[in-house]
């Protein structure tokens, strides 16, 4: 009896305090969460369907890649952050050795169909693989993005000026009542984080960033959307050197040639020369400043008005030429007179 008695003893010890196994493949069992199961994919994930949907969103621009005048262009590389509930998943984790959360595919969940209005072209590197799933039902799904987005610029500064960049969140086809789209951070703390995190700038100043929410209805139904506007300043000092500064040099050369002598086709061709560099440059200008702009930027004006300038005192050196020409061949033809 004593044998039989250890034997039990042991036994109920072994079942008692055996450590417990558990793995990510009990949960998932747990939930029947598999790729075929199609309780978790077909449709939005509530058990009442006049339940809204809430999906939590945040954007941090963390590089500003290009910003094209011509084409109106404004090219960033976002983090994408967004979360949602899902009423199928719920699991105690106390059951299962405290696993709070599982890393699954994307595509065993529903997805949000979010999209990014001004997007001109899609993103070629492939989305986030991963979806983190909570023991609540909350669901995480991170992406990091290029966003060649349509950005109406406003040249009229130009290299003084400011551009402000939106980027739109929308759902393709959900309506307001079934999916909500809501601002996770405001735009003091996405401002913060964008600043600390920024790699890259261009040839920009990342400024600020607010977001807001609105309803629009384009289809015939509400629909949420959430506003990111990014405002970036330009890196004049570049602009100011290659463009305002030597356009200033060349007036002045062209002033001082007064001190060249007169007569000849020497001081023609010199003002001239000046002239043709500042044409130069205002070629490279043309190809950095956008057509559709309405009205014409400050800097062609400047351009314009120093050329204007230039041209000025070119034909005033012709006829002053002409006239010293006329002068002395009227001197040659009275000296012929004389003689
Ligand atoms: C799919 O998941 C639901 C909810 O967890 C479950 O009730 C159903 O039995 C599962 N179906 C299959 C085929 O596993
Ligand atoms: C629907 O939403 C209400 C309020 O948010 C909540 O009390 C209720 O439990 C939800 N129904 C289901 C089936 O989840
Ligand atoms: C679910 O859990 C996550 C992580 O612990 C938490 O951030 C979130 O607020 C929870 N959601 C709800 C609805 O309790
Ligand atoms: C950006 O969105 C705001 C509304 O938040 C709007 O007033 C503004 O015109 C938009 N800017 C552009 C360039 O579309
Ligand atoms: C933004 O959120 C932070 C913390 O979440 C808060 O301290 C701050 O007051 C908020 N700012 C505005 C303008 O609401
Ligand atoms: C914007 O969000 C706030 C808080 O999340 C909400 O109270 C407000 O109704 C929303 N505005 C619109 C136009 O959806
Ligand atoms: C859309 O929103 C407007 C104002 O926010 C509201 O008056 C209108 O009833 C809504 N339409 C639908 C179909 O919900």
């Amino acid at each position: 009896t004593l044998a039989l008695c250890c034997l039990l003893f042991i036994q109920v010890r072994s079942v008692l305090f055996a450590a417990p196994t558990c793995s990510y493949q009990n949960v998932l069992d747990h939930l029947h969460l598999t790729k075929a199961n199609e309780t978790f994919t077909m449709s939005r994930p509530v058990k009442d369907h006049t339940n809204k949907t809430v999906l939590y969103l945040e954007m941090i621009v963390y590089a500003i890649l290009d910003v094209k005048e011509t084409d109106q262009t404004f090219i960033a590389y976002v983090w994408i952050y967004m979360e949602w509930g899902n009423d199928y998943i719920l699991w105690n984790k106390d059951d299962f050795c405290g696993i709070s959360e599982v890393i699954v595919p994307t595509e065993v969940l529903w997805k949000p169909d979010i999209t990014i209005e001004e997007m001109i072209e899609k993103d070629k590197a492939p989305q986030s693989p991963f979806l983190k799933i909570h023991s609540n039902g909350t669901i995480e799904f991170r992406n990091d993005q290029i966003v060649i987005s349509a950005c109406r610029m406003h040249v009229y500064k130009f290299p003084f000026d400011i551009q402000k960049c939106n980027i739109t969140f929308k759902s393709y086809l959900y309506a307001e009542h079934e999916l909500q789209i809501e601002i996770e951070k405001n735009s003091s703390v996405i401002s913060m984080w964008s600043r600390e995190i920024m790699a890259t700038e261009f040839e920009w100043v990342f400024v600020d960033m607010t977001v807001t929410n609105s309803t629009v209805n384009h289809y015939g139904y509400n629909q949420t959307i959430v506003i990111y506007t990014i405002e970036m300043k330009r890196k004049s000092v570049l602009h100011v050197a290659s463009f305002v500064l030597p356009i200033l040099f060349f007036l002045c050369l062209d002033f001082f040639s007064l001190l060249l002598p007169h007569g000849g086709g020497e001081k023609i061709g010199f003002k001239t020369t000046v002239l043709l560099a500042v044409t130069v440059l205002q070629l490279i200008l043309i190809e950095i400043l956008p057509f559709t702009s309405s009205k014409i930027p400050l800097i062609v004006v400047y351009i314009l008005g120093i050329f204007g300038l230039m041209l000025l005192s070119l034909l005033e050196t012709i006829v002053v030429n002409y006239l010293i020409e006329m002068d002395s061949a009227s001197q040659d033809d009275a000296q012929s007179v004389n003689e």
